[in-house]
C-alpha cells in the first residue's frame, strides 16, 4: 500500500497542484488510490463516458468505475484497443457514437482513463463533441502523470503525421492514483522518466540533484519519493501552462529535447523507440548544442548524460538499439515538424542545468555535428 510521506505531510487523501487559467482553471490531484482523487467530483451528478485501453481496463476498468459511482456519476464505460493507432478518425467516429448511446449532454463528461494515447483521443472527442463536454482526465501512466495529461493538448494522429488533428482543451480535474505506476511495464515507466529529468533541465535544478542522488529510489518506483517528484513536476508543467496556454511563446520550453526526438519518432516509426527513448537521445542532442550554443558547461552536459544512463534511458542512438540512421533522413523529419518554419527547426537549448531558451536557431553545420556526436558508436 502506499502510504506515502508527501501525503502523509499534507495530512490528507491527496497532494493538490491548482493549474491556474482564470475560468479553465483545475486541480491536479494525486493520491492512492481513485476514491481519493475522483470524490468530490467538479462534475458531479452527470454521466460520464468512461474511455480506456484494454490493458488499463483489464487492471483498474472496475475499480475506477466504482469510484465513479461513489462520486456521484452515472459512467459508462468504453474499452479500446490498447496502442498507439487507436489515436485515430475512426476511434472519434467510434466514441462519438457511444456517446450517444450514453446519452451525453452538455453537462456531462468524458473521463480518459490510461496513458497519453487514450487521453490525447478522449481529449480531442470530449473537447468536439456536443462543441465540447467536461473533461477527467484519469493518468495511468508516468508518461501521462507528469506531461499529457496536464495543460490541455488533445488530439489524434492523420495518414500525414501524428497529433495532426487537435485541440487545447483543459480538463476539468485531474484525478492521478499513483499505485497504478506498479503495474506499468518497465519500458513504458523509464520512458516516462525521460520526461520527469526534462522538468529538471528545464526548470529545477534542485529537481535534478535530488533526482541524481536518488536515482535507485526513481529506478524501484519508491512511493514516497515518487509522489513528491510527481507532484513537483505538475507544479511546473502548471506553472509553465498558465503562462502560456496557447504556445505562443514561453511554452516551447517543454519541447527540450523534442526536435530531434519526435524527428526520430518519425523516422525509426512508433513502437520502435517510444517517446521517452526518443526523447532522452534529443536530450542529449540539445545539451551538446547548448555547450557549443549557449555556454553550458560540459559538466553539466555529462551530468545529464550520466543521470540517463543511471535511469536506463539511452543516450544515443546505439543505445536506443537504432543502426545507422541518416542525418539527411532525420534532417528532413525536423524540417517537416509542426515547430519548424521554412524548413528551419527552433530549438530550446540549455544555459545551465535549470534554465533553458527557446526559438534557438543553429547552423546547419552544428545540427549535424551535434548529431555526429550522438550517433557515434561506443565501441
Ligand atoms: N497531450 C500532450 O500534451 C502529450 C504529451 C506527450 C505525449 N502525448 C501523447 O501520449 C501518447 C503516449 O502516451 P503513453 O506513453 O502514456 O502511452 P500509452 O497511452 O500508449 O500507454 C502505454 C502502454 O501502457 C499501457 N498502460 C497504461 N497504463 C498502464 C498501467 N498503469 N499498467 C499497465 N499498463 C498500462 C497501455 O495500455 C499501453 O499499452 C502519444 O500518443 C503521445 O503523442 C501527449
Amino acid at each position: 500500500v502506499i502510504a506515502n510521506k508527501a501525503l502523509r505531510k499534507h495530512g490528507d487523501q491527496f497532494v493538490k497542484v491548482h493549474v491556474n487559467l482564470d475560468e479553465r482553471s483545475y486541480d491536479i490531484l494525486i493520491g492512492s488510490d481513485f476514491a481519493a482523487v475522483l470524490a468530490d467530483s467538479v462534475v458531479s451528478g452527470s454521466r460520464v463516458l468512461l474511455v480506456t485501453d484494454s490493458n488499463v481496463n483489464a487492471i483498474y476498468g472496475d475499480d475506477c468505475e466504482a469510484a465513479l459511482r461513489a462520486a456521484d456519476l452515472k459512467p459508462f464505460r468504453v474499452v479500446v484497443p490498447a496502442g498507439e493507432t487507436t489515436k485515430d478518425l475512426s476511434f472519434v467516429a467510434k466514441l462519438y457514437d457511444e456517446s450517444g448511446k450514453a446519452g451525453l449532454g452538455r453537462k456531462s463528461c468524458i473521463a480518459a482513463l490510461g496513458g497519453g494515447m487514450v487521453g490525447d483521443l478522449a481529449g480531442f472527442v470530449a473537447a468536439s463533441y456536443l462543441r465540447g463536454v467536461k473533461f477527467l482526465q484519469i493518468p495511468t501512466t508516468l508518461l501521462a502523470m507528469v506531461d499529457s495529461s496536464v495543460g490541455g493538448k488533445t488530439g489524434i494522429n492523420l495518414p500525414h503525421g501524428k497529433n495532426l488533428a487537435g485541440a487545447f482543451y483543459q480538463p476539468v480535474r485531474v484525478g492521478v492514483n499513483l499505485r497504478t505506476l506498479e503495474s506499468l511495464p518497465e519500458r513504458e515507466y523509464i520512458s516516462g522518466l525521460a520526461e520527469v529529468v526534462k522538468y529538471g533541465v528545464i526548470w529545477d535544478a534542485e529537481l535534478f540533484g535530488r533526482l541524481e542522488a536518488n536515482s535507485d529510489a526513481v529506478r524501484n518506483r519508491d512511493p514516497d519519493f515518487m509522489a513528491e517528484t510527481i507532484a513537483r513536476c505538475c507544479e511546473i508543467k502548471a506553472q509553465v501552462v498558465a503562462m502560456d496556454e496557447r504556445e505562443s511563446g514561453v511554452r516551447a520550453i517543454l519541447n527540450f529535447g523534442h526536435t530531434l526526438g519526435h524527428a526520430l519518432e518519425n523516422v525509426v516509426g512508433y513502437g520502435a523507440l517510444s517517446h521517452g527513448e526518443a526523447v532522452a537521445v534529443g536530450m542529449v542532442y540539445a545539451a551538446r548544442l547548448s555547450v557549443e550554443e549557449r555556454g553550458l558547461d560540459t559538466k553539466e552536459c555529462d551530468r545529464l548524460i550520466e543521470l540517463m544512463i543511471k535511469l536506463g534511458l539511452p543516450v544515443s542512438l546505439e543505445r536506443a538499439g537504432i543502426d545507422d540512421l541518416s542525418w539527411s533522413e532525420v534532417r528532413m523529419a525536423m524540417s517537416s515538424d509542426k515547430k519548424s518554419q521554412d524548413s528551419v527547426p527552433f530549438l530550446v537549448l540549455a544555459r545551465e542545468l535549470g534554465s533553458v531558451v527557446f526559438g534557438c536557431e543553429v547552423s546547419e553545420e552544428q545540427l549535424e555535428a551535434a548529431y555526429r556526436a550522438v550517433t557515434l558508436k561506443e565501441g
